[in-house]
């Protein structure tokens, strides 16, 4: 491998994975970060990366709906990987504004995949990052397995539900060399606060309501981000042609157990809040989200037997360095907060993004 290119390397996981592959995973070769710059990317997270491996990774701004840009990208840098994360990510804004979910998530790909097709040969594996939400809600029982059928119930899951099985298809079809992986929910360092973990490590850190979902009794199988981003290159590196492996943390927790770990965690590092009392007295329960999955949770035993992977972290240790990096990290939380990071990326890559 000469050149992985990773789409969405401005986000959450591609951040993170970029920093895996360039600092801890052995990898020689050239990382090419390429992502729209959406509201979702922060290249600030990159910019030590940037500097200390300047030669062997580039930043492109572009849109992977945009074949002849991500086209050059690709025969400019020699790119012979691809990871993909590029994607509109968030459920609640995929049931408020569902298009962008469909262009990119569905669209996007199907770019991604006929620049591969054009490419034979040269392409030597697309790897197509995915999610447990494409299955579905579970009862309380049972888990989902790489063979359980797909059952997406918002916009977000149904587009990439979608692109999923573009991907397979072009396996089917034209043989391409891809790999798929559905994972749990990550959590851990540079997530946007607009998702569970963060938002509710932001809010109790400053004393602000924390704004639960229905009754706080919805599952989720808690994934740290980093056993993920070595998951993938596990995948990447030694998964077979045309498979899918499921990644999680084998961590099922309720909502309000997620919360109230972090509201002790933060009384335990910060001490009480100012007036006196637990952080927990700041959880507010809210109207549900539409159509709210109740239970997810991943049967990771293919990935384990096949691959040799198995999480690192536990969620009681994952927690705590996740609500310690962000206590550590205040300047980055500043930046998310107050909206600089926008400004940040507009100065130096120019107006367009959304
Ligand atoms: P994120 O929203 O933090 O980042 C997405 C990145 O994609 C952003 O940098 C954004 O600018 C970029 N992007 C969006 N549209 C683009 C376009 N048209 N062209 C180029 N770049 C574009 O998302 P994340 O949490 O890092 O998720 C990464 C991938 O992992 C996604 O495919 C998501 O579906 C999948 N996933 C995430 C989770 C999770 O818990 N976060 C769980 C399962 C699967
Ligand atoms: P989220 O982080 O949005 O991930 P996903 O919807 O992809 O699972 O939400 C995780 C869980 O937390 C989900 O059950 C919805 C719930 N939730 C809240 O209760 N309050 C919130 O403010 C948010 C953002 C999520």
């Amino acid at each position: 491998m000469k050149c992985v290119m990773v789409t969405g390397g401005a986000g959450f996981i591609g951040t993170n994975f970029i920093r895996y592959l360039l600092d801890e995973s052995g990898y020689a070769g050239r990382v090419v970060c390429l992502d729209k710059l959406t509201y979702a990317a922060n290249l600030m997270s990159l910019e030590d990366v940037a500097r200390r491996h300047a030669g062997r990774y580039v930043f492109v701004r572009a849109d992977i709906c945009d074949a002849a840009a991500v086209g050059a990208v690709v025969d400019g840098n020699g790119v012979d990987v691809i990871c993909h994360f590029a994607a509109e990510s968030h459920v609640d804004r995929s049931i408020v504004a569902p298009d962008a979910f469909i262009e990119t998530n569905i669209v996007g790909t199907h770019r991604l995949l006929e620049i591969v097709r054009a490419r034979m040969g040269r392409i030597r594996r697309f790897h197509h990052v995915s999610t447990d939400e494409v299955y579905g809600s579970l009862g309380p029982e049972g888990r989902f397995r790489e063979d359980t059928p797909y059952h997406p119930n918002s916009p977000y899951s149904a587009s990439k539900a979608a692109s999923d099985h573009l991907v397979r298809a072009y396996r089917e079809t034209y043989g391409l060399p891809v790999t798929i992986s559905n994972c749990s929910n990550n959590y851990g360092p540079y997530q946007f606060p607009e998702k569970l973990i963060p938002l509710m490590i932001f809010n109790a850190r400053d004393g602000k309501p924390l704004p639960v979902y229905g009754d706080g009794m919805n599952v989720r199988d808690w994934l740290y981000v980093r056993d993920h981003c070595e998951a993938i290159w596990r995948v990447v590196t030694a998964g077979a042609d045309g498979e899918t492996y499921n990644i999680g943390g084998r961590t099922e927790l309720p909502n309000i157990e997620v919360v109230h770990v972090i509201c002790d965690l933060l009384d335990e590092r910060l001490g009480p809040l100012p007036g006196g009392g637990s952080r927990r007295g700041l959880i507010t329960f809210v109207k549900d989200r539409p159509g709210h999955d109740r239970r997810y949770a991943i049967d990771c035993g293919r990935i384990e037997r096949e691959l040799g992977w198995k999480a690192a972290e536990s969620f009681r240790t994952g927690i705590r360095r996740t609500v310690d990096w962000y206590l550590a990290n205040a300047d980055w939380v500043k930046s998310v907060q107050t909206g600089e990071y926008r400004k940040w990326v507009e100065d130096q890559y120019g107006g367009g993004a959304r």
